[in-house]
């Protein structure tokens, strides 16, 4: 089992926050960033099971973020705004969101962002807009390249696997070592 340490030092650190102790949150963040390398603001606000894959590393947000609960963000994201630090636009992300690796999250100028329930982003993504529930999203800049189904979003363990889908591989490559007939029917 791993061991959630960047998750735990982020929490504290919103947690003393929220509860108007500033110096010791930013104390707590400073620390999260000198062990995992990430900028976790302690002003974001962060439902419940969020994951930080690879320890966070290299995960970089403005503090204007909410997240929603079970999110899993990879390593090298960053979620960025150039709004003015808790104004009322907000870069929100919903409820069961896939991060891939090296996404970056960027607000339009002094505006907010949103990114609705169930949405996967693909490693590499640039979003720069709105993304609607149950969207898979890939490239520079994002496009939709297809809507999650029913089927998918019930899979407990379908968002958070590299391929949203399961593929049918065609290699029989390993079939050949390990069935027997095979094995009887080749040549001494
Ligand atoms: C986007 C993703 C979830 C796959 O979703 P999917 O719906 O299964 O998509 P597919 O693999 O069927 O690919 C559909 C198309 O999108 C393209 N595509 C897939 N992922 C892409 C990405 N990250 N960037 C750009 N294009 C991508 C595929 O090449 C394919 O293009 P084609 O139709 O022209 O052949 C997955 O590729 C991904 O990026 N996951 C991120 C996970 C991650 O970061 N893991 C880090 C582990 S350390």
């Amino acid at each position: 089992m791993r061991i959630r340490s960047p998750e735990w030092l982020w929490s504290a650190s919103r947690s003393l926050h929220s509860r108007g102790f500033v110096r010791i949150a930013w104390l707590v963040k400073v620390f999260n960033f000198l062990c995992h390398r990430t900028l976790l603001p302690a002003e974001a606000i962060v439902g419940a099971r969020v994951l930080l894959e690879h320890y966070a590393f290299g995960i970089v947000m403005h503090p204007n973020v909410t997240i929603g609960d079970d999110c899993q963000i990879y390593h090298h994201v960053t979620i960025a705004g150039s709004m003015n630090i808790n104004s009322a636009e907000r870069v929100c992300i919903g409820n069961r969101v896939s991060i891939g690796t090296h996404t970056v999250i960027i607000a339009p100028p002094h505006l907010g962002l949103s990114i609705g329930d169930d949405v996967v982003i693909g490693a590499g993504a640039v979003v720069t807009g709105d993304v609607p529930d149950r969207a898979v999203v890939v490239g520079v800049p994002a496009k939709i390249i297809r809507f999650r189904s029913d089927e998918e979003i019930q899979d407990p363990y379908g968002w958070s696997l590299t391929h949203t889908r399961r593929r049918t591989v065609k290699d029989d490559s390993s079939k050949a070592i390990h069935d027997p007939l095979i094995s009887k029917n080749s040549p001494e």
